[in-house]
């Protein structure tokens, strides 16, 4: 069994971009989709396993070995602190991480933001940008739906991804500083990348040239 590559997947957004990539070079798998039951999806003739996992999971489960690859976020690694192997730049999935207020509530500076609450799912990150920058925050760890933060008054300010910027018009918020760009990565486990580097370097190998 452990010539087989397994494959941890993001549930969410960029489960159907992987899957499509990785079809395009015939690493797919029958009942192979988003809302399956089963976690575990196998195909046993291209010796690939495919494991579902929620997104922020994707690099425990790869520093760990219990996946040797993976696809995620950079957001999601960076915030993770997770010791994992980054192999490519996927291209898609692409976003931002920033910090938005209220509009009608807006300050002038960013260093009038210190000493105030921030609600974000990227505490490790927000930490990291407030810090370097001299300030000290309060962190309120959310799991989603960010923005309700300032809009019920838990927070000042928010640190979440944008995409399209939707979610922060309909809800009357406004970009205030702009912390890092994120796209999808390849990621590996740092010893399956050597014991199984065939296989990986040439999945590696093939997968570039669809970017
Ligand atoms: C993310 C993020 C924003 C939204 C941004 O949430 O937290 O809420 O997407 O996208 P937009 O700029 O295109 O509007 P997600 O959909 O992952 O759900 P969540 O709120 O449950 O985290």
């Amino acid at each position: 069994m452990n010539d087989f590559i397994t494959i941890a997947l993001p549930k969410g957004k960029l489960f159907g971009l992987s899957t499509e990539l990785f079809s395009k070079i015939g690493w797919t798998a029958d009942g192979l989709h988003e809302k399956s039951r089963k976690l575990v999806i196998t195909n046993d003739a291209a010796r690939l396993k495919f494991i579902i996992t929620k997104t922020a999971d994707v690099p425990t489960y790869v520093e760990y070995g219990a996946a040797d690859i993976g696809v995620i976020g950079k957001d999601v690694i960076d915030e993770s602190g997770r010791d994992v192997y980054e192999l490519l730049d996927l291209g898609f999935g692409k976003c931002h991480l920033m910090m938005a207020v209220p509009k009608d509530k807006k300050r002038a500076r960013l260093e009038d933001y210190a000493h105030t609450r921030v609600a974000t799912k990227f505490p490790r990150i927000a930490e990291k940008f407030f810090a370097e920058r001299g300030m000290q925050m309060e962190y309120i760890k959310l799991n989603g739906s960010i923005e309700l933060g300032p809009i019920i008054g838990l927070s000042e300010s928010i640190v979440d991804i944008v995409e399209t910027g939707t979610t922060l018009r309909e809800n009357n918020l406004e970009e205030f500083a702009h912390i890092c760009d994120a796209t999808a990565r390849l990621i590996a486990n740092r010893v399956s990348y050597r014991l199984k580097f065939d296989r990986i370097n040439n999945l590696v190998n093939k997968l570039e040239k669809f970017l």
